[in-house]
């Protein structure tokens, strides 16, 4: 029997939502407002933010006037976005790795939302449905770590006390992926996960895009825009038609 992958489970608990409660809205909101500046997406532009989790750049997105769809694998995340759908926000359960069923004027993968699968295949999979749904000229943004930044300053061993739950966190690199093993005791037992996500550069990211069709137009190092610096930059952003 095949078990459940490990995004399927972890993404939907509560504890998730919890050990990353400290995120920075302040700063995603930042970078929503800077990347449709420079796409001068107009509020005409339909954008879906894929995955979506709870919502947070969706709502965002749509109070600056753009129309919005955000789906996401996790039923409890979609759950808790739906109260702030209006006539121009919507949230749906979907699998990327199924095509869209419509088209789009932009899609945004963000906050590292990508290279959760073992086979390359799989990741190829993702980037296919997405350019097969925006429409034509319409811009993929995708929003993942600087991979070599991580490997190189990886903090292997880490406690994270979040609303009085002790999350034991080890990291390391394997071959191809990031691992984070994440474990804690909580509501009487104890829970053990793992994140894996694949080790992406910005080469082999281009590899996959090129491969797909998409050319890419834009590559920033942070949520300021600043360009990608390899050994310095926070984030690997990578703007594509
Ligand atoms: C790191 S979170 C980021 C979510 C959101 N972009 C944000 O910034 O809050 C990754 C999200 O990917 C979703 N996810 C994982 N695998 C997925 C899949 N196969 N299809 C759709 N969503 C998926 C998870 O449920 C989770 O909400």
């Amino acid at each position: 029997m095949k078990t459940k992958d490990w995004f399927t489970d972890w993404f939907n608990t509560s504890y998730y939502h919890i050990l990353y409660k400290e995120r920075n809205d302040s700063e995603a909101q930042l970078f929503m407002k800077n990347i449709t500046d420079l796409l001068r997406l107009d509020t005409a532009t339909h954008i879906l933010d894929l995955p979506c989790g709870k919502g947070r750049h969706a709502v965002f997105l749509n109070s600056l006037g753009y129309t919005v769809t955000g789906k996401d694998l996790s039923e409890n995340s979609i759950e808790a976005a739906k109260p702030f759908e209006n006539e121009t926000l919507n949230f749906k359960v979907h699998d990327m790795r199924q095509p869209l069923s419509k088209t789009y004027d932009a899609i945004f993968n963000l906050f590292t939302s990508f290279g959760y699968f073992e086979a390359d295949i799989e990741d190829l999979l993702i980037l296919e449905n997405i350019k097969k749904g925006l429409k034509k000229d319409g811009f993929f943004v995708f929003d993942f770590l600087n991979a070599r930044l991580v490997k190189e300053n990886l903090v292997s061993n880490e406690i994270k006390i979040v609303e009085g739950i002790h999350f034991n966190i080890t990291r390391e690199i394997t071959q191809d992926f990031i691992v984070k093993n994440i474990s804690f005791f909580a509501n009487g037992k104890q829970h053990a996960y793992t994140e894996r996500v694949k080790y992406l550069d910005e080469e082999k990211m281009s590899y996959y895009l090129n491969k797909v069709g998409f050319k890419i137009v834009h590559t920033f190092g942070d949520y300021h825009l600043n360009p990608f610096q390899p050994a310095h930059s926070n984030r690997l952003i990578l703007v594509a038609k």
